[in-house]
């Protein structure tokens, strides 16, 4: 049997940092307001210029060293985002070029804030199947680009980055199992109303910002991703208390919470990097599991529990053995 195992990983964040007391004088907000009701602290922004690729070669270029390949090698860049440099070619095309791994297949997938579990759940499919040796999944994301700086009910959340891994065929396992969710009768809670069928060319009829119902969206995130994670410990034949690490997507820190309540799980074992990086969407997981596994504390043979939640609804889960 093949398995898809992680031998490297890698991240990358802008360098302009964007506070709660920044955001103090741009809307009507505290940074109290912020810090109880989400655990944001501060996000990055990207520079002007800076774009979702930017970001990803970045941290796909220190996902290759790490896991000590040459972009050469990959024969497949899975690219998880909703914020793409164009609308075509794909951020996985342009990746691809400037990595100078050409050849290998690449391409892009939108699935909201759980851009990077479906890419990984996707390219782990690829290996599993022995199509494919050797594949480099990103998250990367530009959320600033389509954040409404004048409205306080989402522009506290969003910041941008991107995180990698290199995935490579194995007989020990490995990522264990993949779940990949979707329910779009909730696509009217999180949205952006500008795509290219539809309000791209007609001006000042829609925004073109993030749009969000946001303590709905909470209610059923929160239920969502309880369901989620006893189904992936039952898809995994393990029980709780075999899941060492739980790295959740940043949204919100209450989330995270009851999230680490279901699974018993005491907060030491859950990665938080919402109060540095804010929701930064496809990117949030992969830059989390970077910062993880760049501590050193994580151990090989540990079973670590990925899992998301965003726009579409989309929900989406893995369970990985180190
Ligand atoms: N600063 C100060 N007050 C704010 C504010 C801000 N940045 N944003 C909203 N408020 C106000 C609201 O206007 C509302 O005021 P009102 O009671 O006078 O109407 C009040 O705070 C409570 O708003 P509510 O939306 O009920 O707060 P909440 O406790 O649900 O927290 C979120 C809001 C957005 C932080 C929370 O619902 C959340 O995190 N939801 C999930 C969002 C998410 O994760 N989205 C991405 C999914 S990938």
């Amino acid at each position: 049997m093949t398995f898809a195992r992680i031998t490297g990983t890698g991240s990358y964040l802008p360098e302009r940092v964007l506070s709660n007391a920044d955001l103090e004088k741009m809307v009507d907000t505290s940074d109290e307001w912020i810090t109880t009701r989400t655990g944001i602290r501060e996000r990055r922004i990207a520079a002007n210029g800076e774009t979702t690729g930017d970001l990803a070669f970045h941290a796909a270029t220190r996902a290759l060293e790490a896991a000590g390949v040459k972009a050469s090698e990959l024969d497949a860049i899975v690219l998880g985002t909703t914020t793409p440099d164009l609308i075509f070619p794909s951020t996985a095309c342009l990746l691809q070029s400037r990595l100078g791994a050409n050849g290998c297949m690449a391409f892009d997938v939108n699935a909201a804030c759980c851009g990077f579990m479906y890419a990984l759940g996707i390219a782990d499919k690829f290996i599993r199947a022995g199509q494919t040796k050797k594949a480099l999944v990103v998250g990367s994301e530009t959320l600033s680009r389509m954040t409404d700086w004048t409205d306080r009910n989402t522009c506290v959340l969003f910041g941008d980055g991107a995180g990698a891994v290199v995935l490579e065929a194995d007989k020990e396992p490995g990522v264990l199992t993949t779940l990949l969710h979707a329910d779009g009768g909730y696509a009217d809670l999180l949205y952006n109303p500008v795509g290219v069928s539809k309000g791209f060319k007609e001006d000042g009829r829609h925004g073109n910002t993030i749009m969000m119902e946001g303590n709905k969206v909470f209610r059923v995130a929160v239920r969502a991703l309880e369901r989620l994670v006893d189904e992936t410990i039952a898809a995994a034949n393990m029980h709780a208390d075999n899941v060492d690490w739980l790295i959740p997507h940043q949204a919100n820190l209450r989330i995270i919470r009851a999230t680490a309540e279901r699974l018993q799980l005491p907060m030491d074992r859950v990665v938080i990097t919402v109060d540095k990086h804010g929701n930064t969407s496809s990117g949030s997981v992969p830059l989390a599991l970077d910062e993880l596994i760049r501590t050193g504390k994580v151990q090989r043979g540990q079973n670590l529990l990925l899992e998301a939640f965003g726009g579409g609804f989309t929900w989406s889960s893995a369970m990985i053995r180190y």
